[in-house]
């Protein structure tokens, strides 16, 4: 069933979601480990260890968490760090829960500390703890849960507390995929989508995708558009450069917002060093976008890089933007 409430993007993303291992495309790194974890777990006839996926947004994190679910047969209950208040709301979920049930918490960085606390007993001894009473008759009380996983998903893993950390079983870190990956993801949607599209125009979409298959969807169904109104339907590569020309996504996947970082650094501060939240209040852009959007797939690139000091524009961002590399960067200041 899909949620109706959902917005068109995410109900989207939900009916291109692949629901077995065996389409995920790419990672397969984490497929291979995934693959014993699950086996293991139903050989045994437990639940799945608690497993925590952390990397850039729209790598495949939701859709391993689904997958995992729909791979062990069992329900899965979706929240987020910052949707979960109180105590007493995240008990409430645990009590619903089912044996063997994936409870999905995405964002789980954004956990408040007491919510944490009731987290850890829960997902180490399946219990709560909670007190009833107060005062001198005051006393504590233990409650079992069945035993169910917790899926935690992050795009900041230095944000996770230690503690949360160590109660997951497995920690698996998505990576940008690779050109042959991507092309198959758009290959893919394209299917599903009915699109008609040539080999070139798939390899240019992805290409231009970041590594990104979120982006690649989005980017798909824009050159889709394109093609519809300007060419019959059926993507080629000239069609899909024209398209993704006009949306001002360029050769390497950089948009607007990734080149006005670029560009800020360099006409702004010399090149940097120069703070990731002083970048984002010259572009009144939210440092979150900054930290999990831009700079990962810059840093990727080798376009900038971090310093103590902050970040610095390398020369191949110049060299991409055409812009003349420095001979000798001013001196920096160091501030300590
Ligand atoms: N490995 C993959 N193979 C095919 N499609 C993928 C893959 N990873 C992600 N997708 C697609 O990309 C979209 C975004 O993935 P999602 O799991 O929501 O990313 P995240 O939770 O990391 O932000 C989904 O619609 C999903 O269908
Ligand atoms: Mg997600």
């Amino acid at each position: 069933m899909i949620d109706p409430a959902l917005k068109p993007e995410d109900r989207f993303d939900l009916t291109m979601r692949p629901r077995h291992l065996a389409e995920v495309i790419g990672q397969e790194r984490i497929k291979d480990n995934l693959r014993i974890l699950i086996d293991a777990a139903l050989h045994r006839g437990d639940p799945l260890e608690h497993v925590l996926f952390y990397g850039p947004p729209g790598l495949g994190k939701t859709t391993f968490a689904h997958v995992i679910a729909n791979e062990m047969s069992v329900n899965i209950k979706v929240t987020s760090g910052p949707a979960i208040e109180r105590p007493g709301d995240l008990a409430a979920i645990l009590t619903n829960l089912h044996a063997g049930d994936v409870f999905f918490i995405d964002e789980i960085h954004r956990l408040g500390r007491a919510v944490e606390e009731i987290l850890y007993p829960a997902m180490e001894d399946f219990a709560l703890d909670f007190i009833a009473g107060k005062g001198p008759s005051a006393r504590s009380i233990r409650l079992r849960l069945p035993r169910f996983t917790v899926i935690g998903a992050t795009t900041r893993l230095a944000l996770v507390t230690a503690p949360l950390r160590a109660r997951f079983g497995a920690v698996f870190r998505l990576d940008y995929y690779d050109l042959e990956a991507m092309r198959a993801i758009v290959a893919r949607a394209a299917q599903l989508l009915n699109v008609q599209i040539d080999e070139e125009g798939m390899r240019e979409i992805a290409q231009r995708s970041r590594g990104t298959p979120r982006v690649a969807l989005r980017l798909l169904r824009r050159v889709r558009d394109f093609a519809t109104v300007r060419a019959n339907g059926v993507i080629t590569r000239k069609i899909a450069c024209e398209a993704l020309d006009l949306l001002e996504v360029d050769s390497l996947g950089l948009d607007d917002i990734d080149r006005r970082v670029l560009r800020t650094i360099i006409e702004k501060y010399n090149g940097g060093p120069v703070g990731l939240s002083t970048i984002a209040a010259s572009l009144s852009e939210e440092t979150d976008t900054i930290m999990d959007v831009v700079e990962p797939y810059l840093l990727q690139l080798g376009m900038i890089e971090r310093t103590p000091q902050g970040r610095i524009v390398t020369r191949a961002a110049y060299e991409h933007l055409g812009c003349k590399f420095p001979d000798e960067r001013p001196a920096q200041p160091t501030l300590f």
